[in-house]
Formats: structure tokens, sequence, C-alpha cells
């Protein structure tokens, strides 16, 4: 049997090709990848690498920001179904309606877009930075909040903005995890930390539970992927529980070796993320597929958005 493992670091050099990977890809993805992290810090690395071929092991609308943001770069997803439920959840005529019912307000669209929505909005943000983005915004000023509901109500309660629209999008990964399923997993690790994606349905639940003062949610932390990384190695616990895509276990694990991580539930699982493997990375590296490339005139409406995403601190 071939082994991938070298193949993908011979292709890599002989093609001067990065492998970017998300934090929810695959162990082995992510173990020969070039860098791994967050929708935030995967557009940076997109942005000042100096390789020939960026090879994104994502999903779709990531690859098509690193397109964007390196238009003389060779893109390639290694396939081309991995998508994103979310992303799918607003098209670019369905902005331009909303839009036309909200004269004048500024469209703040999460980075989990096509590039045909980012190419109709005023700012682009990740989870790592939709609240600071958001109250960056001047106060009086109508904001239109899309795609994620739960994001949305997270800046919203966070920015204390009550001129903020938000789309009814969600992640059919993160809309699924019940408050009971928290619940309990806290309870069977009552000494973890607990870290929380603002795209799970439970943020709202959670805010409300802790507005309650239901103990189960006390300090609760939401955090971006790339949040979570950080807060794992800074934070004095040695045990998480975590509510995001289980593939983040790999690198927190990775990262922390002394430290244990539970997922709050086993079934957050992204299948479009999923679909990167070592063979189709490989496949990608040696056929030069599948290409990802944004149409000019929408590249140039979509990277002002973006740029102002990556300029946050
Ligand atoms: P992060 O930017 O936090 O990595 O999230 C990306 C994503 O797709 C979450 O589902
Ligand atoms: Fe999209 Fe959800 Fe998968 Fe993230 S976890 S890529 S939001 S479908």
């Amino acid at each position: 049997m071939l082994d991938y493992v070298r193949e993908i670091e011979r292709l890599k050099t002989e093609r001067n090709a990065v492998v970017l990977a998300h934090n929810y890809q695959i162990g082995d993805v992510q173990d020969v990848a070039d860098f791994v992290g967050d929708s935030l810090g995967l557009s940076r690395q997109a942005a000042k690498t100096d390789a020939d071929v960026i090879v994104f092991c994502g999903v779709h609308f990531m690859a098509e920001t690193a397109a964007i943001l390196s238009p003389e770069k060779r893109v390639l997803i290694p396939d081309l179904e991995a998508g994103c439920s979310l992303a799918s959840s607003i098209t670019a005529d369905q902005l331009r309606a909303w839009k036309a019912e909200h004269p004048g307000a500024i469209v703040v669209s999460y980075v989990n877009t096509t590039a045909e929505v980012k190419a109709e909005s005023d700012y682009c943000c990740t989870s790592a930075n939709a609240v600071e983005i958001v109250a960056s915004i001047p106060a009086d000023q109508e904001v239109l909040f899309l795609p994620d509901m739960f994001l949305g109500n997270h800046v919203k309660k966070m920015t204390g903005r009550t001129n903020m629209t938000i789309w009814l999008g969600e992640c059919h990964v993160h809309a699924a995890v019940q408050p009971v399923e928290i619940i309990r997993a806290r309870e069977a690790h009552p000494k973890a930390e607990f870290m929380v994606h603002p795209e799970c349905g439970c943020t709202t639940a959670a805010m409300y539970l802790s507005s309650q003062n239901d103990a189960s949610m006390d300090g609760a932390r939401i955090l971006s992927t790339g949040g979570m990384m950080t807060r794992a190695k800074e934070s004095p616990a040695s045990e998480f529980v975590v509510a995001t895509e289980t593939g983040i276990l790999h690198a927190l694990r990775k990262e922390n070796p002394d430290k244990s991580f539970h997922a709050v539930t086993e079934a957050m699982i992204c299948r479009f993320m999923k679909m990167i493997t070592l063979e189709n990375l490989y496949q990608a590296l040696a056929d030069d597929q599948y290409e990802v490339s944004v149409p000019a005139d929408i590249a140039e409406r979509a990277r002002l958005p973006i740029e102002r995403m990556l300029a946050t601190a």
C-alpha cells in the first residue's frame, strides 16, 4: 500500500505546496498539515503564504476565502463535495432581498458563507472576532447579521445591540446539541472546565440557564475553535468538557498531552469536514485537483469584507 504520509510530504516539497487543515479534520490529516487552526487563523495563513499551491483541508467556503486572498496561487480542495450546511442556508439572492427590506443596514456575514454572499456584505467575521467586529460598528447603525442565529444571538447579547436583525440559519452539527447533554457531560466530569462553540444551539440555552442561575452552566466559555486551543493551554484546569465538532479533540490532546478532554457528545461530527482523507489529499497533490477559484468580479467585491475581518487583532 502507498505510504500516503511520505508521498504527501514529497509532493508538498516538489510542488511548493502548503497544506492547511481546520481543527475539525481527521487526526491523520491534521498531522500531515503545515498549519492547523480555526477559520480566522487559516485565512491569515492563506493570505501570507509564499507557497505556489494551497491545499485546503476544510470545507469549500474556506478554500474560496483562500482563493480570494491569494488570487495568484492555485487553491485545491481534495473533495469538492465538502460543503457546509450553514453556508448553504443563505444565497446571494436571498441576501439581496433581505438588504432591500433594510435599506442602509450594515451587513455582517460570518465567514461560513459563499463568496457570492461575501460579495454582498460589508464585513466578514469568524466566531473568533464576531463580537469585536459588530461592536466596532456605530451604535446607531442598523446591522444585519448572517447566517448563524446562535452566533448572532451571542453577539447581540455581548454587544447589547438592539438594532441587529439575525438570519435564521444554523449548522446541523452544532444546532443539535441539547442542554440536557451538556448537563449530563458536566455532571460526569464535575472538575472539568466547559468550552462551547457559539454555533451551538445550546449557547442560547446555556446563556438562558446561566441567567437563571443554573449552576450547571457556571463558567461556560463560549469560544471559537482557535479560542479553545488557546484556553486549553492557558487554563489552570486539567480537564475539559468540549461542545463542538469532535475533530478538535485530536488537536487539543496533541497540544496538551497532560490534560484530558471529553466531548459533550460523540455525535458532533461534521460529515463535510470528514470527507477529506489522506488518500484524497494525496490525490489532490498528485493530480492537481480540485481547483477552487472565484470569478474575478465576485472576488473583487468579497475582498474588502474579508480584509476587514483579518484586520482585527
Ligand atoms: P471556527 O472558526 O471556530 O474554527 O469555526 C468554523 C466552523 O465551521 C465551526 O463549525
Ligand atoms: Fe459548516 Fe457546521 Fe461543518 Fe462547521 S461544523 S463546517 S458550520 S456544517
